[in-house]
């Protein structure tokens, strides 16, 4: 595979499974140095040793993105140890998803907290390295649910429109450095999330989680789910020379489900 990543380093929150995992995989492959960054200890371990038996340096943090300090501590070790930080994803998420009557402030606080609040905390810590290496990207996984909504997913929606937010004013920040910030929005994708999401709505809609995954299958024009190596792709291309004027955007990749 063509290598131009070489010499990069790559920091990604939510390595461990996952959309995370896939582009650690996939940036590993074109060369880069892989910074892992997850809560799930044995599942990032994993994804660092995928990553070094490509022939690349990888380390773990294991770290909630919600701890205060945890994004500077870690930046400041990565800039010790690799000089740099060339690209950020910050993937780490989680979806609950409840009727009004049901959701509660608990719910609402962690999911903001988790996809809102913890990929503010790397974009803040990783803002000052960019602007000084005078180069860098930023990709933050959003959704189409930060674009459109669905009944019961108030707390979801809500911080993944936040991420758009968050990107657009990022981008204004940073552009005159030369790094550019972009918000991905993946449909429906084969991960561990999606299939816990069958199983939870599947359940309460009175189907199977097959079901479920078939029904937002043919939901989709595209009339099928995506991978995860797909949305690797999309960050692969925004962290790339080919991408340096596309800075501020929210790229919807979901089958055309939101047009
Ligand atoms: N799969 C989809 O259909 C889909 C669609 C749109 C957006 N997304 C978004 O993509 C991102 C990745 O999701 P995924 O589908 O790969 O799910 P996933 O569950 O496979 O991966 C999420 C990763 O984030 C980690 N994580 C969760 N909470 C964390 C925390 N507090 N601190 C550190 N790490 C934490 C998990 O351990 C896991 O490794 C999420 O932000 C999700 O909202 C996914």
């Amino acid at each position: 595979m063509n290598k131009r990543f070489e010499k990069n380093v790559v920091l990604i929150t939510g390595s461990a499974t996952g959309l995370g995992e896939a582009c650690a995989v996939r940036f590993a492959e074109e060369g880069a140095d892989i910074v892992c960054v997850d809560i799930n200890e044995r599942e990032n371990i994993k994804t660092v040793e995928d990553c070094k038996k490509l022939g690349v340096r990888s380390v773990s943090f294991i770290r909630n993105v919600t701890d205060r300090s945890g994004a500077d501590e870690i930046i400041s070790s990565v800039i010790k140890e690799f000089g740099k930080i060339d690209t950020l994803i910050c993937s780490a998420g989680l979806y609950t998803g409840s009727s009004i009557e049901e959701v509660t402030i608990e719910q609402w606080e962690t999911i903001i907290d988790i996809n809102l609040t913890g990929t503010f905390l790397y974009n803040r810590a990783v803002a000052p390295i960019m602007k000084s290496q005078k180069t860098g990207s930023i990709i933050n996984i959003s959704s189409m649910a930060g674009k459109t909504s669905w009944e019961a997913s108030f707390e979801y929606s809500a911080s993944k429109s936040g991420v758009i937010g968050l990107t657009r004013s990022m981008a204004m920040e940073l552009a005159p450095y030369g790094a550019t910030v972009n918000a991905l929005c993946p449909g429906n994708t084969l991960t561990a999330m999606v299939k816990s999401v069958a199983r939870q709505i599947g359940d309460r809609d009175g189907m199977t989680a097959q079901e479920w995954l078939d029904m937002r299958a043919n939901d989709c024009p595209m009339k099928r789910l995506a991978e995860p190596w797909e949305m690797a792709g999309i960050t692969a291309f925004l962290a790339s020379n080919d991408s340096r004027y596309i800075t501020g955007q929210s790229l919807s990749a979901d089958g055309g489900m939101v047009l």
